[in-house]
């Protein structure tokens, strides 16, 4: 079986005004009716998959619920951190969970907040991670690189795997490169970005963290076994839990293990990392404008232009974007939307 596992712990800044940490981007309708947590979960649904895990902060627990309930998913294990301690050991507790019972079921760990088109491809490409799974490789997913990006995971594709027809073995795995790197990663062919998308057993996962994070295993472990139930959701012990090291599972195993495999994903991808990357993916009119809620756009080209409950019109400029919600207005520049976690953290300094 696979287990399909939800991350959502990110607070998506980069997004504001629109995600706030109380109420993070993974929660809101940005490219459909649906949330990002919701078109997470409904790519997690198939029939000879296993019951979703969702790994949360308990601060969002309702929500999360009340977002699964609305689409059907009602046998979801949602398991709450006390702290937020990165992706390892949220995984680490997904890994532990799942091990109670088969340690050789396989896991599929997925952002909340990544969008992912053309399922069908997904569907493909996981079957050969799945398959690399099996045999003990951690598998990731490759995307085919079209900038030199320094916030994400670069992959080095290395021989073929024989017994996994389209996956392959991975020759280095380097998490957030600095530019020069990233620069020369971009031209060499040979490497891919990250997708945040892991495919592994839960005993293969379990044996690396314990092998590079043997603090980390412990303490996970410890939170996991102590764990309560409360209503629908799984609380881990909090006094253990802290007492994990805080790191990504791309700097605790990704960059270390010698089982990772990369399949070159055929899938299109984003993990909507900003309001310009948005703009890409979403449809937009034939003057290059993608418009959300109540807008009026006269003469504009190429701007993404959101309003949620108050009307917003937009006349005569270009590359824009413009974001309006009820208690706050964004205006930047598309290339400058990066910035934009920057000016949230003057906001949050300022109080
Ligand atoms: N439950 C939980 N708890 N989830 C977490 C936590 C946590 O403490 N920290 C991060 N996550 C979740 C995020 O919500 C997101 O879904 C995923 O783990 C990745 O975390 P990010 O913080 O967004 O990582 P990143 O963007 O810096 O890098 C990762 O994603 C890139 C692609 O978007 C890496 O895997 C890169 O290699 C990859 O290229
Ligand atoms: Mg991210």
């Amino acid at each position: 079986t696979i287990i399909p596992v939800i991350l959502s712990g990110g607070s998506g800044s980069r997004l504001w005004p629109v995600s706030r940490s109380s109420f993070p981007k993974q929660f809101w309708p940005l490219l459909s009716d649906r949330t990002l947590l919701q078109e997470t979960a409904l790519r997690g649904l198939r029939p000879d998959f296993g019951a979703p895990i969702v790994v949360c902060n308990e601060a969002h627990r309702f929500i999360i619920a009340e977002q699964l309930r609305e689409i059907g998913v009602d046998n979801a294990r949602i398991v709450l951190e006390p702290s937020a301690r990165n992706s390892a050991p949220a995984i680490a507790a997904a890994a532990f969970i799942v091990a109670e019972q088969d340690p050789g079921a396989v896991l599929w760990v997925m952002a909340a907040d990544a969008a992912i088109d053309n399922p069908e491809a997904l569907y493909g490409t996981l079957e050969i991670a799945a398959t690399a799974a099996r045999q003990g490789y951690i598998a990731t997913f490759g995307i085919t690189p079209t900038k030199p990006e320094t916030g994400y995971g670069y992959i080095e594709r290395g021989a073929p795997i024989d017994t996994a027809p389209g996956a392959f073995h991975v020759s280095r795995f380097r998490e957030k490169p600095d530019l020069a790197q990233a620069q020369t990663f971009l031209s060499s062919r040979e490497f891919s970005w990250n997708s945040g998308m892991f495919v592994a057993r839960a005993d293969i996962l379990l044996g690396e963290i314990e092998r590079f994070e043997p603090d980390l295993h412990a303490n996970v472990g410890r939170s996991v076994e102590a764990r309560l139930s409360d209503m629908d959701f799984e609380r881990l012990a909090e006094d253990a839990f802290s007492q994990s090291p805080d790191i990504s599972i791309d700097y605790a195993v990704a960059e270390r293990t010698e089982r990772a495999a990369v399949v070159p994903a055929t899938f299109g991808w984003s993990d909507i990392g900003s309001w310009d990357a948005l703009w890409e993916i979403s449809p937009k009119d034939d003057q290059g404008n993608a418009t959300f809620g109540d807008v009026f756009l006269d003469g504009a080209r190429n701007c993404y232009v959101r309003s949620d409950g108050v009307v917003a019109t937009v006349t005569g400029v270009e590359d824009l974007i413009v974001v309006v919600t009820d208690d706050a207005v964004m205006v930047s520049h598309r290339d400058r939307a990066q910035d934009v976690k920057k000016m949230v953290a003057r906001l949050t300094q300022a109080g």
